[in-house]
């Protein structure tokens, strides 16, 4: 047997977060972190429950009943889309022109989904004609796109004619929306999307595990008159509706603390206004795009569909990507990150999200980039 180990109090270095998420944190919100925990089912945890609820409404611009935060990250509540929509032998079309259409095809194939892709060029979206097409050729009851690819800094425009194309072919859509909620101009309701999900640490800066997932009553009675039982027990809606819904029975633990940072957070999403909040991540991220234009940084995607949170920049020749990104952080506690998938060493990914989406980050990034470049080409 070994001794105790001694291990130093938490130190965390403070960081500029600039990447594809984390972004960074309000201090109120990590005051709501600190507030004393309840159980799970006391009546003031069901009170936050129901704000929390609400808010997700509110930010998603949804009436929809089921709305309501998936324990876990990200993946937990894409998942939770896919293995509760999706019945064995369901064909299930998903885009390959990102990293994270790659992980929708891999989490409906594990639901039992068969899966076909709707092809578009990394760093380009979909273009409905083609969607058109597949739906013709495929015919399939689901069809995931990302509203916001991290992977490529592209925003799929036009979303109502994908959700039109789809509900015309009596399909359920489900959007990827974990870069875009809170930053980015989402409508789940105007645009007809069945379940949307997101995630808490992009542009609602918050920390992540508890992500908002929302679905409408069409997709909700899929989903509980199915054939089968969803595979995974902990993210079956249809038992997660007994915590969720009105009876409020236990189903397992949650995650409180993550509870109330995500109540936190969205109260500073109402208390900003949803649409002045969009137009900010535009206004701030379009004066990062020009500064970085002047440092002979260039923009990867196209401006007419150009993703405000999440900027992907060229990386110039002369420029070793990881030393670059490397030097930002050991010299001014700055993040931001490489390319990924099919983008990997071609560009840099500079995240605009939320409390992170603020001047003074951008002049401090631009400030430290033009120093390490100058440094880097010397
Ligand atoms: C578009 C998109 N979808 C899904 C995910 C998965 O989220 P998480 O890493 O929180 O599990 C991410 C994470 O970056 C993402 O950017």
């Amino acid at each position: 047997m070994t001794d105790a180990p001694v291990v130093d109090e938490l130190t965390p270095p403070v960081r500029t977060l600039m990447g594809p998420g984390p972004s960074d944190v309000h201090p109120r919100v990590l005051r709501a972190m600190g507030t004393p925990l309840v159980g799970h089912l006391d009546p003031a945890f069901l009170d936050v429950m129901n704000e929390v609820q609400e808010l997700l409404r509110y930010v998603f611009r949804t009436d929809n009943q089921w709305t309501l935060p998936i324990s876990g990250t990200g993946s937990a509540a894409m998942e939770t889309a896919f293995a509760n929509l999706v019945e064995p032998g369901d064909t299930v079309l998903v885009p390959s022109n990102g990293y994270f259409g790659h992980r929708m095809a891999s989490m409906a194939e594990r639901a039992g989904g068969a899966v076909v892709s709707v092809d578009a060029p990394w760093g380009e979206p979909l273009d409905p004609a083609d969607v058109r097409d597949a739906f013709e050729t495929h015919q399939p009851e689901v069809f995931g796109f990302v509203h916001a690819e991290t992977s490529t800094g592209v925003r799929q425009p036009a979303v109502s004619e994908l959700t039109a194309i789809a509900h015309a072919h009596d399909a359920f859509v489900i959007a990827d929306t974990v870069t875009s909620l809170g930053g980015v101009e989402l409508r789940v309701d105007a645009w007809d999307i069945d379940i949307a999900y997101s995630a808490a640490q992009k542009c609602l800066s918050c920390p992540p595990g508890a992500s908002p997932i929302t679905l409408s009553d069409r997709a909700m009675d899929r989903i509980l008159t199915r054939e089968t039982p969803v595979r995974s027990w902990y993210l079956d809606l249809s038992l997660l509706e007994g915590y969720w819904g009105t009876e409020r029975s236990y189903h397992h633990t949650a995650p409180i603390t993550n509870v109330y940072a995500l109540r936190e957070a969205l109260r500073l999403v109402a208390e900003e206004g949803i649409e002045r909040r969009w137009e900010r991540h535009r206004e701030v991220a379009r004066t990062l795009v020009s500064g970085l234009a002047d440092l002979g940084l260039d923009r990867y995607a196209a401006e007419e569909y150009w993703l405000p949170s999440l900027n992907t920049v060229r990386v110039p020749d002369d420029v070793d990507e990881s030393v670059l990104i490397d030097h930002l952080l050991s010299e001014y506690g700055i993040e931001i990150a490489a390319g990924l998938g099919d983008l990997a060493g071609e560009v840099f990914r500079i995240g605009c999200m939320g409390r992170s989406a603020r001047l003074a980050n951008v002049q401090y990034l631009l400030t430290a980039l033009e120093e390490s470049l100058e440094q880097r080409r010397s």
